[in-house]
């Protein structure tokens, strides 16, 4: 047993400092040229956006075989899911973003990023107006294929004050923002008596929306509060309050029941005060306020984070309204192969910037798209070959029957895209997470269990984009278990 275990665990250091060297010594790019070998002129393809989506489809796109130009004004793919742990300190912030041009650097062929903004898109002439970032510098750029990953924006139901007085959760900078406030709070409330009343509007951190985001940067916070502020501020931990504001009457509702059920349980018992059924009105600078069953309630606050899901991107809004196709407003509507209607020849979307029924904006879904639409530029490049060559025979009867055959049998090659839900997990404090998983159609659910924990630890794990980023998040959870977070600014 003994020599078993050491060769499994020699074969799996191997196997991860190999992986280790491919991903820090990428192998030598093909240069990006304008045609293939048989002179056919290889189409520019343009993606917009570097986060799930658009970087599943990078990963696992034929970069050789189209001139690839990413655009994004954020030059990193940012692990979303593990996005609530930043402010707390219990990951840090280079652990969960990998850089676009290491990405980029590991396909087969060169692509082009440029850091900057899709501000239009010209759909009949195929142009994209861009904002490039430093210097403001608008420029127009010409593709053959755009494919749109530009995600979505945090809404706020044009409810009055939210942008003045909230904090959103999207971004690494929000994380950062609502770091700095909620450390900057702690040391005002601990200059001033106990039983002020500002003192404990500053330790109170309210949280509204009750889907994954708002639950798990709740318990992170919580977390946070009984296993390190508890030892080195003690009579401020005491009285910190963290609430849960949630409009409908459960929190996490993708979830199966028995799972909403034991987290609301679980949080509760963890004293996070969840308001259940209070829809929020209107925020001030201190405090929120909230419609319960037709009564008004006021609750202060020292810290808002605002997590109520999402609104479409202004660019995506900006589609919406120049397309007639477009014709709903949650997110561009796209057909099964994930081509935008209304400019189905050209331009694909996927991930949150698009609407599907039955389908959340996940990760999931996301990335799967991704790797759909690589399988189809993969047989799309065959076909916009084959009808090059197509345009070339002209007067050869015998050789255009051919190539219409092979590009209709070709085309009919490229299928639906069909998603495959493996399941939905989230962390709900206190080294517990929920975790509802489907496996051949049948549904699993695990709670509470130390299982469930490591289970969510593990998922997450797997899905981060690059070895790098998996020994930086294991090394974190490895740090806090026995140094605690870092939460300082
Ligand atoms: P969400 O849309 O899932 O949840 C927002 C919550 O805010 C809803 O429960 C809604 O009822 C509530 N709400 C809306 N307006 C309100 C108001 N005025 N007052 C009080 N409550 C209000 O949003 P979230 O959590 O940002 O997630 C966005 C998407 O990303 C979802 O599709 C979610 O499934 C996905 N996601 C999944 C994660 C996971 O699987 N672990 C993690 C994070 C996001």
């Amino acid at each position: 047993t003994v020599r078993y275990s050491l060769l499994i665990i020699l074969a799996g250091t191997g196997y991860v400092s190999y992986s280790l060297y491919r991903e820090r010594n990428p192998k030598t790019q093909i240069p990006q040229t304008e045609t293939f070998l048989n002179g056919s002129p290889k189409k520019n393809l343009v993606i917009l956006g570097t986060g799930w989506g658009s970087v599943s489809l990078l990963k696992n796109l034929d970069t050789s075989e189209y001139n690839v130009t990413v655009v994004s004004p954020r030059n990193y793919f940012l692990f979303t899911p593990l996005l609530p742990c930043i402010p707390v300190g219990t990951v840090n912030n280079k652990s969960i973003v990998e850089p676009i041009r290491a990405i980029m650097r590991r396909t087969k062929g060169v692509v082009n990023y440029l850091e900057a903004e899709a501000t239009d898109i010209d759909p009949v002439d195929r142009k994209i107006q861009i904002k490039v970032m430093s210097g403001n510098e608008i420029r127009d750029i010409s593709y053959d294929y755009l494919v749109l990953g530009i995600g979505a924006q945090s809404t706020t139901f044009n409810i009055p004050g939210v942008y003045e007085n909230a904090f959103f959760m999207k971004e690494i900078s929000d994380a950062e923002r609502i770091r700095s406030k909620f450390v900057e709070n702690i040391e005002k409330a601990s200059l001033l008596e106990r039983g002020d009343p500002e003192r404990r509007r500053l330790l109170s951190f309210v949280v509204v929306g009750g889907g994954p985001t708002g639950v798990e940067f709740a318990a992170e916070l919580r977390d946070y509060i009984d296993q390190d502020l508890k030892k080195w501020v003690p009579e401020i931990s005491s009285e910190a309050q963290v609430s849960l504001i949630e409009a409908l009457p459960n929190i996490l509702n993708m979830f199966d029941k028995r799972l909403v059920d034991y987290t609301e349980q679980t949080v509760t018992k963890a004293n996070i005060d969840l308001r259940l059924n209070h829809m929020v009105k209107e925020v001030n600078k201190d405090s929120i306020s909230a419609n319960v069953k037709g009564e008004k309630v006021e609750i202060p606050f020292g810290l808002l984070v605002w997590a109520t899901g999402n609104a479409p991107m202004d660019l995506s809004v900006k589609l919406m309204n120049s397309l007639a196709a477009q014709t709903e407003k949650r997110g561009l509507l796209i057909n099964e192969k994930l081509q935008l209607l209304g400019a189905e020849d050209s331009i694909f979307a996927l991930g949150d910037c698009t609407f599907h029924k039955g389908l959340f904006p996940t990760a999931q879904v996301a990335h799967q798209e991704g790797e759909y639409l690589a399988r189809m530029f993969k047989e799309l490049s065959k076909i916009d070959q084959l009808k090059w060559e197509l345009n070339e025979a002209v007067g050869n009867p015998k050789v255009i029957k051919k190539l219409n055959f092979k590009i209709t049998r070709l085309n009919a090659q490229i299928k639906d895209f069909h998603y495959r839900h493996m399941g939905t997990l989230a962390y709900i404090g206190a080294d517990k997470a929920v975790v509802d998983v489907q496996l051949r159609n049948k549904r699993y659910s695990l709670q509470g269990s130390p299982f469930a924990f490591w289970f969510w630890r593990s998922a997450y794990l797997s899905m981060c984009i690059s070895i790098r980023t998996r020994i930086l998040v294991t090394l974190d959870w490895i740090k806090i278990f026995f140094l605690g977070r870092d939460s300082s600014v």
